[in-house]
C-alpha cells in the first residue's frame, strides 16, 4: 500500500487515479511515501523519513526545497505544460482589461442602477461611453521573458491577434525551441526586447536569478505607454519599482495575479489573486498529470518531468524484481553497487543510469528479489541516498 498525502484543493479526476486496492491518500496520511500538492510551501516543515517523492500539480516549484529534497533522495515532480492554455487565456484577459475600457466601463454602467427610465438611459450611455475607448491589440509588439510551455502558448495566441512578437529566454531548451513559432523574434538580450515593446509578459519561474529581474533599472528600458503583465511569479517584479515608474508616468499599466500592499490605491494597477492556473480544466490536468507521474514513479521507479532527479524509463525486464538507487553523481557509486550485487550471486538482467547535475539515478533489473542484507550493502555504498526494490 502507498501512501499519498495531500494539501491544498486537488482535482477529484487527479485523485481517482490512485486505485484504492494500493493506495491510501487524504490531507491526514502519517509516514507518506509521497506528497501531492499546489501552492503549500514545504519550507521549514518537517520532512517525514518515509518520503519518497513529492509531486507539484502545477509549474511553480518555488514552494518546494527542490534542492535539499534531492540531496536526500526525494524526487521532486511538476506538470510543465498542464495549465499553459489557462494563464495563455487570462494573460489575453489582462492585455484587454488594460487596453479597453472595459473596468471603468462596467463600473459607470453599474453606477446607473437606480435609473428607471430606458430612453434616458441609453442617450446617457451613447453621450458617455468616449470615455471608455480604448485601443486594438492587432499591430502592437508584444515582448514575451521566457519562451516555455506558457511563452509559446501566449506568442500563438498574440500572433493569432495580429500582433508582432518578441521574445528572450538565455536558456531556452531545445523542446522549447522546437514549439516556439518562428514567427517569434528572438531578442538578445532583456533591455532590447523591453524597449520594443508595447506589453511585455514574464513568463519564468522564480529563483535567484529571476529575483527582481524587473527592477527600476529594467523598466527604464520601457516605453511610458508600454504594459507590463506579470502571471508568472511576484518575486521576478520589484512592486516598489512598479509604482514608483507608474507614478512618474513611465510604465503605462501592470498587471499581475500577485496583489501587493499598494496596489490597490493605485488605479493604473489591474491586480487578480493568483487564479491564472485556477480553472476546472487546469486543475484537472495537473492532478492527473501529477498522480499518473507519481504512480509511474512509486510503482515502477520512472522519473519524468521531476525538476531535481534526470528523466528516466526503462522497460522492466519480464519477471525481474527493479532496484531504483539515488545516488550523488559521483565516479565509483555504481561500481560498488554492482560489486555488491555480484558478490552476493545477484544476476542483472538490465540496468540504465542517468545524471542531473550532483544527483544521479539508477534502475537495475535483477532475476529474483534480493536478500535484504544485500540491499543494506548497497545502502552502505558512499554516495548512496536511496535505495529501494519494487
Ligand atoms: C503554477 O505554478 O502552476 C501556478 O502558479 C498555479 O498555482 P496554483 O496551483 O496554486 O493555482
Amino acid at each position: 500500500m502507498f501512501r499519498i498525502k495531500t494539501y491544498n484543493a486537488i482535482s477529484v479526476k487527479g485523485l481517482e487515479r490512485f486505485g484504492r486496492e494500493r493506495y491510501e491518500v487524504g490531507h491526514d496520511i502519517a509516514h507518506p511515501d509521497a506528497v501531492l500538492l499546489r501552492s503549500h510551501k514545504l519550507h521549514g516543515e518537517a520532512l517525514p523519513p518515509s518520503l519518497l517523492a513529492v509531486a507539484r500539480a502545477g509549474a511553480g516549484v518555488n514552494n518546494i526545497p527542490v534542492a535539499d529534497y534531492g540531496q536526500q533522495g526525494i524526487v521532486v515532480f511538476n506538470t510543465p505544460g498542464a495549465n499553459a492554455n489557462a494563464v495563455k487565456e487570462l494573460v489575453l484577459a489582462g492585455m484587454l482589461l488594460a487596453t479597453r475600457g472595459i473596468l471603468p466601463g462596467i463600473a459607470y454602467a453599474q453606477s446607473l442602477a437606480g435609473m428607471d427610465d430606458a430612453a434616458a438611459m441609453h442617450a446617457l450611455l451613447e453621450k458617455e461611453k468616449s470615455r471608455f475607448a480604448g485601443h486594438e491589440l492587432k499591430g502592437k509588439t508584444l515582448g514575451l521573458v521566457g519562451l516555455g510551455a506558457i511563452g509559446a502558448l501566449v506568442a500563438d495566441m498574440a500572433l493569432a491577434l495580429g500582433m508582432k512578437v518578441l521574445g528572450y529566454d538565455p536558456v531556452l531548451s531545445v523542446d522549447a525551441a522546437w514549439r516556439l513559432s518562428n514567427a517569434v523574434q528572438r531578442m538578445e538580450n532583456l533591455p532590447a526586447l523591453l524597449a520594443h515593446a508595447d506589453y511585455v509578459s514574464l513568463h519564468v519561474p522564480a529563483m535567484d536569478a529571476t529575483r527582481h529581474l524587473i527592477n527600476a533599472e529594467a523598466l527604464r528600458h520601457l516605453r511610458p505607454s508600454a504594459v507590463l503583465l506579470n502571471f508568472a511569479r511576484e518575486t521576478i517584479v520589484d512592486p516598489a519599482a512598479v509604482l514608483a515608474a507608474l507614478q512618474a508616468g513611465r510604465l503605462g499599466r501592470y498587471v499581475c495575479d500577485f496583489p501587493e500592499p499598494g496596489f490597490a490605491a493605485e488605479p493604473r494597477v489591474i491586480a487578480l489573486p493568483h487564479i491564472g492556473a485556477s480553472t476546472e480544466e487546469s486543475e484537472e490536468n495537473c492532478a492527473v498529470m501529477a498522480a499518473d507521474q507519481l504512480i509511474d514513479f512509486l510503482e515502477h521507479g520512472h522519473i519524468v518531468n521531476s525538476v531535481n532527479y534526470p528523466a528516466l524509463r526503462m522497460h522492466r525486464a519480464p519477471g525481474s524484481c527493479r532496484i531504483a538507487i539515488a545516488n550523488d553523481n559521483v565516479a565509483g557509486v555504481l561500481g560498488h553497487v554492482l560489486s555488491a550485487l555480484a558478490d552476493a550471486g545477484v544476476n542483472v538482467l538490465d540496468m540504465s543510469n542517468r545524471s542531473r547535475e550532483a544527483l544521479a539515478y539508477n534502475l537495475i533489473d535483477v532475476a529474483s528479489a534480493p536478500e535484504p542484507a544485500v540491499i543494506d550493502a548497497i545502502r552502505r555504498v558512499p554516495h548512496v541516498i536511496r535505495v529501494r526494490t519494487l
